[in-house]
């Protein structure tokens, strides 16, 4: 297995709306990251993730771009982005852009010129379709964010595919200008020298010719056997790998929703030739009860297998990339730990262990390194996010779930958790702005922020910093072998990973109660390299505490 530095980082995700505020109108802004560096380094990470900065009507929050090359004007201009990748770099931190390529926006100028006529030359950038009549849509297939992914166009009495909001039409990868478009504003990017791409549904670019129904599920049919790793997503990955990729150090993780690590395997295989790696999503996608709204947890030997499937099938193949939380999945310690106060920082803590002790790229979103939590929603308007909006819509109101039913769905799963602001510090607005939020702050701020984390040796912050430190201290924890222990087991996550002569024993509680664990025979009395508690491992039989996580190092 090569080594490189992308698996040997850690990468932070920042979703620049919800960061950091510089200049008081509510929004974050790249002043604000610009702000907000020397916090990022002291606490350890090599890579920035920055989700979308680009001109974008935000219609989902960067993710329908308007211009690739021009910066959002509520978040700064080109000059203030320059200057963030420099002070970045100062700092020996990389960034990696948020690369939405699979539609626009409506209000690109692409698609302004594609609408207007049928020998328009840009006409055939997108995906057009006759309807079966005015009426009634080339075919039945749902979008992400609700509704049909067919809009009629009056101008040409044509449809638009769009696989996710109407303001976001789908680009047709398949007419090569299309292609030479996108790579040519690639390298753009990388000759200023960014560090990489998180490529936005990247699995979605390439669909098929044919464009029958899809299996109705709800209201709609699923586009999914189509437009998910369609025919030519292979093809144009490895031309996209050949014009760009290839040319510059670069680091590629691939938003994948639905991959299976066959799939993986071809995306982001050693000798592929097409991304780094891939994001899968079975661990928080497999859960759903009305589509993927739930209010349960899923249950802890299924997350197991989950987790094992990926550590054990690219091992030596492709590389995993960690995560348990981003700016689209409620917030990890409520989802996966515990949020009740007497149990967050521990939760917290157990989860970050067992996410940086497997193999793979980690990736920490804004907040979970201070165990921020999903929001206490009361009302429909609190939703900013067009898929929690447009759901409450359609499965309750025009829809036949009841609203007691939805609602903990909704709730629990909503984008929007993620999406309040980054709690800096107990004053107004928790130190994120000094004007209104675009989104409200969580009233938990007082208790959970960065000014407190930072001062507190014992914070959820410190563990995060002491996890990253561990990491550049010990390749076993980026290259060592995983083996699952205890698979039935409904209450502990419990692993090795061994690396030459050396072995690693994990072993974390995902339960509010006490369980036993035994000690195996070779990590008798090894020394203990973290732990969330302040107990000893020196004996056999060890009982836990509710959400301890402890690693033993076997030299
Ligand atoms: C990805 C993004 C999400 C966005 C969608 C459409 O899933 O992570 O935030 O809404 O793509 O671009
Ligand atoms: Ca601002």
């Amino acid at each position: 297995m090569d080594k490189t530095w992308w698996k040997e980082a850690v990468v932070y995700q920042i979703y620049p709306r919800s960061f950091m505020d510089s200049n008081g109108d509510g929004i974050g802004d790249i002043q604000g990251i610009i702000s907000r560096l020397d916090y990022l380094k002291y606490l350890g990470i090599d890579v920035i993730w920055l989700s979308p900065v680009y001109q974008s009507p935000n219609d989902d929050n960067g993710y329908d771009i308007s211009d690739y090359q021009a910066i959002m004007d509520e978040f700064g201009t080109m000059e203030d982005f320059d200057e963030l990748l420099e002070k970045a770099h100062g700092r020996g931190i990389r960034i990696v852009m948020d690369l939405v390529v699979n539609h626009t926006s409506d209000e690109h100028k692409w698609f302004i010129e594609s609408r207007k006529s049928m020998n328009n030359p840009y006409r055939d950038y997108y995906i057009w379709r006759k309807g079966k009549d005015s009426q009634t849509p080339p075919n039945n297939w749902g979008a992400c964010f609700g509704g049909s992914a067919w809009q009629y166009d009056e101008e040409t009495a044509m449809y638009y595919l769009h696989l996710f909001s109407r303001k976001q039409p789908d680009l047709n990868w398949d007419n090569p200008n299309v292609r030479k478009e996108i790579f040519d504003m690639m390298t753009w990017w990388c000759d200023k020298g960014i560090d990489g791409f998180r490529m936005d549904v990247i699995s979605m670019i390439s669909k098929t010719s044919e464009m029958p129904d899809g299996e109705v599920n709800g209201l709609y049919g699923d586009f999914g056997p189509f437009c998910v790793h369609g025919p030519n997503v292979h093809k144009y990955l490895q031309e996209m790998n050949e014009k760009v990729l290839s040319k510059y150090d670069i680091m590629t993780v691939g938003e994948t929703a639905g991959v299976t690590p066959e799939q993986a395997k071809l995306y982001a295989g050693e000798n592929a030739h097409e991304l780094n790696m891939v994001f899968q999503f079975e661990h928080v996608e497999s859960d759903g009860k009305y589509g993927k709204w739930t209010d349960q947890k899923m249950p802890l030997t299924t997350l197991k297998k989950i987790m094992s499937h990926w550590q054990t099938e690219l091992y030596d193949k492709a590389w995993n990339s960690l995560f348990w939380d981003n700016h689209d999945q409620p917030r990890a310690v409520s989802r996966f730990g515990d949020d009740r106060p007497q149990y967050r920082e521990i939760s917290a803590k157990m989860l970050a262990t067992c996410l940086h002790m497997l193999q793979g790229t980690p990736y920490i979103y804004q907040g979970e390194e201070l165990g921020m939590t999903n929001y206490p929603f009361k009302n429909p308007g609190d939703f900013r996010d067009i898929e929690s909006i447009n759901a409450y819509q359609e499965w309750c109101v025009d829809g036949p779930i009841p609203h007691d039913a939805f609602w903990p769905c909704l709730t629990f799963k909503s984008r929007d958790n993620a999406r309040t602001p980054v709690q800096w510090d107990d004053s107004a607005q928790a130190g994120f702005t000094a004007g209104t939020p675009w989104i409200a702050v969580n009233p938990n701020y007082k208790e959970i922020n960065a000014k407190a984390e930072t001062a507190n040796p014992d914070s959820v912050f410190h563990y995060y910093k002491k996890l990253i430190a561990l990491r550049k201290q010990n390749p076993i924890m980026v290259y060592g072998k995983y083996e699952a222990l205890l698979e039935d087991c409904e209450e502990l996550f419990a692993y090795t990973r061994t690396y030459q002569n050396e072995k690693l024993l994990i072993v974390c509680s995902f339960c509010d109660h006490e369980t036993v664990f035994t000690i195996p025979e070779e990590f008798l009395d090894m020394p203990c390299l973290i732990s969330n508690t302040g107990q000893e491992y020196d004996r056999k039989e060890i009982t836990l505490e509710a959400y301890e996580a402890f690693v033993l190092h076997k030299k």
